[in-house]
């Protein structure tokens, strides 16, 4: 079974949020499990300078976009073949690969996209000369959807299939765009490209895909109705028996409390004592009070509508008028970003904000805190939570989508079948983050009470063995149903 799995990211090699995580651990999964899996992404600036090494393997025309080449590498740490389509859009653009420094997105995103499923089509068409043709062609999110319209075009085609990991970003262009990408006119039209007059690269991928996965089971519903649809809940209500949620799993390799060389100190579930020094090296990092006492409420994430911050800010100050310490680590929205770092400054030893990206201080926040907190409006999966769970930092999260399916509310009847390992808020707003932070203290007083949720949590399972055998299952259907139709 040859899988070429197209993304816009997969650590180690660019990373902007947890698509670059899941890019980076599926494939090796998938490949354990006997699958042929080739990731191929975009070679930009910040991917080639990260590499140890790589080497060229063709030269693509891709119309108009004229010359690219195609390289070659192995994804560090693993045994995943990588394919990179190099071109100046790509390759000549350092940082962010959606985004100029100041948030907005590259005014060329659409070409820059088009390019990149283009040289994806020749590749799954063996035209790229590398001798290799893939019978499955696994896209994500909008970046790759275009592929999937383009190779509906060919006959015979590929089983082709698309992973949402985030409905709201979709990839919207006008048709002026459309026009200059010299992309085949059948394309334009509701079953193709368009949506609602406009070229939507997402919905290009969900009509020519046979199976349209999402990344939990809660969102797979929620994406089918208004409110968390985006505009295409229609189309998907329409598809309800291709759509599948999928849960998310975690890369031991990379997080993992026991071995996690970015942690001052190692610990697991028996070793404990160990988190809490890591909390008061935390504390120095961040110039918060060494205080034991206080439970240290550690956020991360990309700065956006999705994350809540805003709420957080808004419960700020009853939420700091109990012992409790805020670490933040995040980036994205300049407002949030100004009002964080005005939070920090009124609130010395109590509030501590790192702006921009830090991988290693991500992992330390994870291993110090005692809760973290995510809010979140909507969560496809969420990652952060399964990491808090495994790092026996409690989670504080709103019940949507991942959040929903991966934490488990501490109720009496919880507490009792010894299921219980974070906080649910059922609800989202100001009062809700202050009452569920008042809940999380309560719990944390309570030491062997604390100790057990703690333990619980980092003994569930999120190992990515069970979910790459779901989307092994769902290759297997599409072969089966290509080879009845031949
Ligand atoms: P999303 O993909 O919506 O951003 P996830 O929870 O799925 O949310 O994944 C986010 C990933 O990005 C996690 O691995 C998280 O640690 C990481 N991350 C987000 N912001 C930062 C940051 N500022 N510094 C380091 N890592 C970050
Ligand atoms: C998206 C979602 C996040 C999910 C990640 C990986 O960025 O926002 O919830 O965990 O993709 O699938």
């Amino acid at each position: 079974m040859r899988v070429l799995f197209a993304t816009s990211e997969a650590h180690p090699l660019m990373k902007t949020g947890g698509l670059g995580d899941v890019s980076g651990s599926l494939p090796s999964a998938l490949r354990a499990q006997g699958a042929d899996v080739r990731l191929i992404m975009p070679a930009y600036a910040d991917t080639l300078t990260r590499l140890p090494a790589w080497h060229p393997l063709s030269e693509l025309h891709v119309e108009p976009f004229g010359p690219c080449r195609l390289l070659e590498t192995i994804l560090p740490g693993s045994d995943v073949p990588v394919l990179l389509v190099e071109h100046p859009l790509f390759s000549s653009r350092p940082g962010n690969p959606y985004n100029t420094a100041d948030g907005h997105a590259w005014p060329d995103n659409a070409e820059r996209f088009t390019l990149f499923c283009r040289a994806c089509e020749l590749i799954a068409l063996d035209r790229a000369g590398i001798g290799w043709k893939p019978d499955i062609v696994h896209a994500n999110d909008w970046q790759s959807g275009l592929l999937l319209a383009l190779l509906q075009l060919h006959a015979p085609s590929h089983a082709r299939l698309i992973t949402i990991h985030n409905l709201a970003y979709q990839g919207v262009f006008d048709r002026a765009t459309f026009e200059r990408l010299g992309l085949p006119w059948t394309l334009w039209q509701p079953h193709g490209v368009e949506h609602w007059g406009e070229m939507n690269f997402l919905k290009a991928g969900i009509n020519g895909a046979r199976f349209i996965t999402t990344v939990s089971p809660s969102y797979a519903r929620e994406i089918q109705t208004p409110p968390f649809g985006n505009g295409l809940d229609g189309l998907l209500r329409h598809r309800q028996a291709d759509v599948v949620g999928i849960l998310n799993g975690i890369d031991p390799r990379e997080w993992d409390p026991a071995h996690d060389p970015a942690l001052p100190r190692n610990y697991d579930a028996e070793h404990l004592e160990a988190k809490r020094e890591n909390k008061r090296i935390l504390q120095a990092e961040l110039e918060l009070a060494q205080d034991d006492d206080a439970l240290l409420i550690g956020v991360i994430g990309r700065m956006t509508e999705q994350k809540g911050l805003d709420l957080v800010l808004q419960a700020a100050d009853d939420v700091l008028a109990m012992p409790v310490q805020l670490a933040v680590l995040g980036s994205g929205d300049k407002a949030l970003e100004w009002s964080f770092t005005e939070l920090a400054a009124r609130h010395p030893g109590r509030v501590s904000v790192r702006l921009g990206y830090n991988e290693g201080l991500a992992h330390r926040i994870e291993a110090g805190s005692d809760v973290f907190l995510m809010p979140s409006r909507f969560e496809p999966c969420g990652l952060n939570q399964m990491y808090s769970l495994r790092y026996g930092t409690l989670p504080i999260v709103h019940g949507v989508g991942g959040l929903n399916d991966t934490v488990v509310d501490i109720t009496p009847e919880t507490l009792a079948d010894g299921t219980a390992n974070g906080i649910v808020m059922r609800y989202l707003d100001a009062p809700a983050i202050i009452w569920a932070v008042g809940q999380a203290l309560h719990h944390f007083r309570d030491k062997a009470r604390w100790h057990a949720l703690q333990r619980t949590g980092m003994r569930c399972d999120f190992s990515w063995e069970k979910s790459a055998g779901q989307y092994l299952e769902l290759y297997r259907r599409m072969l089966a149903e290509r080879g009845a139709e031949d």
